[in-house]
């Protein structure tokens, strides 16, 4: 099946509390130092940006933004092991950059480890250039990872 249909087929919804569960197993696998449901939580009571992506009644993906004026951050952004590499990342991210579009954003933020090449490539490829590191941002095995900024102007 193509991405194309793969993606018609998803919805794009925004995250209530039920969806945490599902999230969280999602968020265990994927990172070595994952979140916790309560920063989920926190993040749904804070009014961010939340948003989760369904297919056929599962739930395969998820993204957390904040808004501060015209600019978006990007805080997390996941897609469950199983359905990686058929276009869902992309779809994710595109259906973000509709959404802040209508809100007036100008410019997206994001941080990403260095290691994580997938990521690299796909923010990349929908037009995100670095502009900076933090350092030491990221725990990492015997301390700390830097971390790339990257921005985009929607
Ligand atoms: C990063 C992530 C969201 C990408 O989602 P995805 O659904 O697998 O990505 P897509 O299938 O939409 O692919 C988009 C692009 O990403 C890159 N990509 C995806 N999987 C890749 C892989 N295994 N190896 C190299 N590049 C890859 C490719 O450039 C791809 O574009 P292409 O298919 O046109 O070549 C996913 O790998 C993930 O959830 N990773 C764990 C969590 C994470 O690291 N999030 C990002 C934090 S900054």
């Amino acid at each position: 099946m193509s991405s194309l249909q793969n993606t018609l087929m998803t919805k794009y919804v925004h995250m209530s509390d039920t969806h945490i569960d599902a999230v969280y197993i999602i968020e265990e696998k994927s990172y070595g130092y994952p979140w916790s449901k309560k920063i989920f939580n926190d993040c749904l009571s804070n009014n961010y940006i939340c948003r989760v992506l369904i297919l056929d009644d599962k739930l395969i993906g998820y993204l957390v933004a904040s808004i501060v004026n015209d600019e978006c951050h990007i805080m997390n952004l996941c897609i469950d092991s199983s359905f990686r590499s058929c276009g869902y990342g992309r779809y994710l991210l595109g259906e973000l950059h509709s959404e802040i579009k209508i809100l007036n954003c100008k410019v997206v933020f994001l941080e990403c480890r260095p290691s994580n090449t997938s990521a690299l490539k796909l923010y990349n490829s929908e037009g995100y250039n670095e502009i900076g590191q933090r350092k030491n941002y990221y725990p990492a095995p015997g301390g700390y990872e830097d971390a790339l900024m990257l921005a985009k102007y929607v």
